[in-house]
């Protein structure tokens, strides 16, 4: 099946950057390999009832072995541009011990994509933190954000401007509000001030590390990288529209408000005092500093209503779901990132830097015919060339992901992938969705 899109649309353009993406622990595998040091993952996986079977990051899909094979494999795509992540237990294995293992890794991975013609968009953290920081109290230490500036500094001065686009964070939600206030994400705490508090010190990292990354690569684009899942009210009434508005307030704009206004929504902390992180007076300035893009990250979208216990909850709809269970709403992307921009005066140019779906469709006789991923994938561009008709400033699209790999919690019940994973043989193939992609990227 080929994606459907006008042909006059700006995704057709050769100036629009598409991609595939995957983080670190997701497909490195080869956990204790050249001095890497423990993750939360690595502990998280290993404490029993956290994940699916008890699956862990070993060998996911042995990428930090099979890495030129998996290079060829991108290029093979056609795509512009690769977004992978850095893992710092690489890099920084102890406390101010930097690993010239983990630094010639990456450089591999950013030359060889250069030499490949595709362009490297790097992300500093995708979740796996080194655990000798955990047990120091992770992102609930504001020590945490300085030593990450430190890390972010190495990592730019290292691979300076190779890298095109350096991301801080990828979702620092689900880093601060899955990791430190539901207990799903490592490390596994349930505490609404400890989420809250991970997340001002996300937040606060981000801004700290941004002004030796420009100084490192001055030429490279700097930006971080949030999900977002837009509320829809459940009904008219005013508790329903009031229980939305929160929903987002306290999901979405309690990151992205800091980020761009350098304050955060009154709606949440005005409802919920204690809920409110203790900081410094200088704190919401220094996340505040410029960015040149922001990483939007969209699945799908919440039907919102007022809850009779707390402040609102999600009603499960009737809608054609993927295979885990989330709602297929392409609609959602456009509303999203119209709304993002009617709100503020200074969003800037935006990727979508992860969209996609989990589609378990087997391998069956060397095929994969996914086709409802496909289909996802097609609405979904045609919602952003919606977006990018109705005035909205987007310049990239990254399909999540590149290859079946690590689904956290999930473990590897979920795939992702455009291309299959025997995680048994490690062979991989190009799936009916990956296809697509090719011939849609080749007729640009
Ligand atoms: C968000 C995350 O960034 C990525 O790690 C995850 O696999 C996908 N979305 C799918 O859940």
């Amino acid at each position: 099946m080929n994606f459907n899109i006008p042909a006059t649309s700006k995704l057709r353009d050769k100036t629009f950057t598409f991609g595939v993406a995957t983080a670190s622990f997701q497909i490195e595998g080869s956990s204790a390999a050249d001095g890497r040091c423990e993750s939360i993952w690595d502990r998280f996986c290993a404490t029993p009832g956290k994940v699916l079977h008890g699956d862990n990051g070993e060998p996911a899909c042995d990428h930090y072995r099979r890495l030129e094979q998996d290079l060829d494999l991108i290029e093979s795509l056609g795509v512009d541009a690769y977004r992978f992540s850095i893992a710092w237990p690489r890099i920084e294995p102890s406390p101010g011990v930097w690993n010239e293992a983990g630094f010639a890794f990456y450089e591999r991975l950013v030359d060889g994509l250069i030499a490949r013609g595709i362009k490297p968009f790097a992300t500093l953290y995708h979740w796996d933190l080194p655990q000798y920081l955990e047990d120091q109290g992770g992102w609930i230490n504001r020590e945490t954000a300085y030593k990450f500036a430190v890390y972010a500094d190495k990592v730019s001065a290292r691979l300076g401007n190779r890298v095109a686009s350096y991301a801080t964070f990828n979702e620092p939600w689900c880093s601060a509000f899955l990791g430190y206030r539901f207990g799903i994400h490592a490390p596994g705490l349930k505490s609404d001030r400890l989420g809250f508090q991970a997340a001002h010190h996300l937040l606060l990292a981000h801004g700290l590390a941004l002004p030796a990354m420009r100084a490192n690569a001055p030429k490279a684009q700097h930006g971080i990288v949030l999900n977002m899942t837009p509320s829809y009210a459940n009904s008219d009434s005013p508790e329903d529209q009031l229980a939305a508005e929160f929903a987002d307030a306290e999901n979405t704009h309690t990151y992205l408000q800091p980020l761009l206004q350098g304050r955060y929504p009154t709606l949440v902390f005005a409802q919920h005092p204690d809920w409110a992180p203790i900081q410094l007076a200088e704190d919401l300035a220094i996340m505040a500093a410029p960015i040149d893009f922001l990483g939007i990250n969209y699945y799908t979208r919440g039907v919102i209503e007022k809850s009779d216990s707390g402040d609102y909850q999600t009603v499960p709809q009737a809608d054609a779901k993927t295979d885990i269970g989330w709602s297929i709403y392409p609609a959602g992307l456009t509303d999203l990132l119209v709304d993002l921009n009617a709100r503020y005066s200074n969003l800037p140019p935006v990727f979508i830097t992860e969209n996609g779906a989990a589609d378990n469709t087997e391998l069956v006789a060397g095929a994969v015919h996914d086709t409802m991923r496909t289909d996802y994938y097609n609405q979904h561009l045609n919602a952003v060339h919606q977006a990018i008709e109705a005035g909205v400033d987007i310049q990239g699209y990254f399909a999540w992901s590149l290859m079946d790999n690590f689904e956290w919690a999930y473990g590897y019940s979920q795939r992702f992938g455009i291309v299959h994973v025997d995680y048994q043989t490690q062979v991989r193939t190009i799936k009916t969705s990956g296809k697509s992609w090719q011939q849609f990227l080749a007729d640009r």
